[in-house]
């Protein structure tokens, strides 16, 4: 068993050779951590030339590959290929033996199209407008940037939805495991601002007698018949197209509601007004499923959700991260309880909340 060293300021990690000598060589930190945000910019744009390419796609179809066959195939310059290859191999996203290219289980699994758990359609999408992160300081100048997608909303999520649809898919299905929705027997959801309705076309598929209400804006829930028709859900599915700020819903009618990534580009006012809206339109006993990137109080341990709210804030009028705080205050003064966090896949997060019989 290990014990503690009986002077802690004798522990290994204290001596001189990690600290430096004090007083008169104090050790500097590394400045590994600003070229790895240096890095950052040329990272992502690899990984885009890769996908725009057809890397991870063709080293599908051939398996492993000399870089002199893969770049005929790809009609590329042979010594700008080898560089990007080695680029994805050092960052993580392809393996390489000698001058053999082969992908890795990360980019089988996340790169190629017909991946399990495909990115390749969000991964020029998910950062949102590139031009709005060039001009971020000026952002911050003037508390709004200069081309939000609120100007354009259709054109962006169009493109987003398609690219979520995968991972928000695997959530909606991962989550029947904490929440049961499968097992009830003839539900009625409402999904709001329902995208590619990954949320929806999980419930239809597993309760064979659910129906659907899905609302997005009308060239969005182009997405969303396609998707549904795609799972064979469709012929139980209404289509409302239109703002969901203003569009009526049924009041005490459904027994779920879906408000799936959409609350963090509202504003407090607006995603406090989405779940009063939820909250009237379930059933008593009915429940709002919530995902979102929550972050903590402190707003600093969960970097991944700080930094997705950073992108919504870049690129819409209103949009930042969302708390855990502001969440559940905003579903208990709307009248739930029994409010509750999943986890349902790795980083996404999902509040359960009912609203109870005596409201
Ligand atoms: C980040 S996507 C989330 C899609 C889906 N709910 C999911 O979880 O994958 C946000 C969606 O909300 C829709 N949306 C945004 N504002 C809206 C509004 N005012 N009325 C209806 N839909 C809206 C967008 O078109 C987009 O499809």
């Amino acid at each position: 068993m290990a014990v503690d060293a009986p002077y802690p300021e004798l522990k290994k990690t204290h001596t001189m050779a990690h600290k430096g000598r004090p007083w008169t060589d104090y050790k500097p930190p590394p400045a590994a951590p600003v070229w790895s945000v240096i890095e950052g910019l040329g990272s992502y744009y690899i990984l885009l030339a890769a996908i725009e390419l057809d890397i991870f796609d063709t080293l599908e179809s051939t398996g492993p590959v000399k870089v002199e066959v893969l770049s005929k195939k790809l009609k590329v310059s042979q010594p700008h290929l080898q560089s990007l290859l080695d680029s994805l191999v050092a960052l993580g996203l392809l393996d390489q033996f000698v001058n053999v290219y082969e992908l890795n289980d990360t980019a089988k699994r996340y790169l190629t199209s017909d991946g399990p758990a495909s990115m390749a359609n969000l991964i020029p999408v998910a950062p949102g407008p590139h031009n709005n992160w060039i001009s971020l300081a000026e952002t911050i100048r003037n508390g709004s940037p200069s081309t939000p997608i609120d100007d354009d909303p259709t054109s962006f999520y169009v493109p987003l939805v398609e690219g979520t649809f995968t991972t928000m898919f695997r959530a909606a299905t991962r989550a029947d495991l904490k929440i049961r929705y499968s097992n009830l027997t003839e539900p009625h959801v409402l999904d709001l601002g329902a995208g590619g309705a990954p949320w929806s076309i999980a419930i239809l598929k597993a309760c064979p007698e659910a129906t659907a209400v899905i609302n997005d804006f009308s060239q969005v829930l182009e997405v969303a018949k396609n998707k549904t028709k795609e799972h064979k859900v469709i012929d139980r599915c209404e289509f409302r197209p239109g703002d969901f700020h203003e569009l009526e819903f049924e009041i005490d009618t459904y027994d779920l509601v879906v408000l799936g990534h959409v609350c963090r580009t509202e504003g407090e006012d607006g995603a406090k007004s989405l779940i009063e809206r939820a909250f009237s339109s379930l059933k008593p006993g009915g429940r709002l499923l919530l995902a979102d990137y929550f972050i903590d109080m402190e707003r600093k341990f969960n970097p991944h959700g700080v930094l997705m709210g950073m992108t919504m804030m870049t690129s819409t009028m209103k949009g930042f991260p969302i708390t855990n705080e502001q969440a559940t205050t905003w579903l208990r003064e709307s009248g739930f309880d029994s409010v509750r966090l999943i986890e349902p896949i790795g980083f996404q997060f999902l509040y359960v909340a009912t609203k109870p019989f005596d409201y």
